[in-house]
C-alpha cells in the first residue's frame, strides 16, 4: 500500500485527478471504477476543469459506479445515478451509454446483480476509486461476519443510514436497502484509489490500513490487494 497525505483537501482533489487524468492518457478506453459520497466531490471538480482545458477527455472511456440505493430512481435527488450527473457526467465528454450504476429501481433485483457482474467481467477496472465509510465501508459494503464477494442487496446500518441522512429531509427517507458491488469485484480491479478526509476517519483509517484483515472491517481486505494507493488529508493521517 502506498500511502500519502497531503495538507489541504485541494492538493488531494488535483493528485487524484491527475492519477485518472494519467490512466486516460495512456488508455483512453481505460474503465474507470466511481465512487459517490462527499469525498470524491472535489476530485471530480478537478477533472472537470481538466476537462474544459482540454488536459483529460473521457471520449473512450467507461465507467462504473460502486453502488445505488434501492427503490430510488435516476430522477430522484438523492440517487447515486443523479448525483453522478451533477457532480461530474454533466460537464464531461463521457458517451451517455458508457456510464453504468447498478439499478436500484430494478423489477427483478437478484438479476441486476448478476447482469451487472457480467458487465464489469467483460470491463475490468483499471482504476477504482473508493471512499470510506465510518464504520469501515467501501462501497456499501456492511461490516458483517461474512462479506459477499459479487454485487448484492444489502441492508444498510443505522450508522450508515444516520451518515447519509444529512442528504435526505428526515432519517426514515433514507432507503435502508442498496445494491452494492462486493468487496470481491472491488478487490479485482487493477488500481484502487481509497481516499479519506476529515478528522472524524481519523480512527478508521488507522484500524483500516494497520489493523486486523476481518471482515468486521471490509476496507481491512484492501491491504491484500497489490496496487493500493491512499489519499489522505492530515486530519484523517493524524494516526498512522
Ligand atoms: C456512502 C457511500 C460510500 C462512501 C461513504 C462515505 O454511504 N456508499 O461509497 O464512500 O458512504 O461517504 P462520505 O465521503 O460522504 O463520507
Amino acid at each position: 500500500m502506498e500511502i500519502k497525505r497531503f495538507d489541504t483537501a485541494a492538493e488531494l482533489d488535483i493528485y487524484a485527478a491527475q492519477l485518472f487524468s494519467d490512466l486516460l492518457e495512456h488508455k483512453p478506453d481505460a474503465v474507470l471504477g466511481l465512487a459517490t459520497g462527499s469525498t470524491p466531490v472535489g476530485i471530480y471538480e478537478k477533472m472537470i476543469e481538466m476537462h474544459r482545458s482540454g488536459k483529460m477527455t473521457f471520449r473512450d472511456a467507461a465507467t462504473f459506479n460502486l453502488d445505488e440505493y434501492v427503490g430510488l430512481a435516476p430522477s430522484h435527488d438523492q440517487s447515486y445515478a443523479r448525483f453522478m450527473k451533477q457532480h461530474l457526467f454533466n460537464d464531461i465528454d463521457l458517451p451517455a451509454g458508457r456510464a453504468h450504476l447498478p439499478d436500484g429501481m430494478a423489477h427483478n433485483l437478484q438479476a441486476e446483480c448478476l447482469g451487472y457482474d457480467r458487465m464489469l467481467a467483460a470491463n475490468p477496472i483499471d482504476m477504482q476509486l473508493l471512499g470510506l465509510g465510518h464504520n469501515g465501508h467501501i462501497g456499501f459494503n456492511e461490516p458483517d461476519n461474512a462479506l459477499q464477494a459479487g454485487t448484492h442487496i444489502v441492508e444498510l446500518k443505522a450508522a450508515t443510514r444516520e451518515a447519509n441522512a444529512r442528504f435526505f429531509d428526515s432519517l426514515d427517507q433514507v432507503p435502508t436497502r442498496a445494491i452494492t458491488m462486493g468487496v470481491g469485484s472491488i478487490l479485482k480491479a487493477q488500481n484502487i484509489l481509497l481516499v479519506v478526509k476529515g478528522a472524524d476517519k481519523a480512527e478508521i483509517v488507522k484500524q483500516s490500513l494497520t489493523g486486523p484483515i476481518t471482515t468486521e472491517c471490509p476496507a481491512s481486505l484492501l491491504q491484500t490487494h497489490a496496487r493500493v494507493i491512499v489519499l489522505l488529508d492530515r486530519e484523517a493521517g493524524r494516526l498512522l
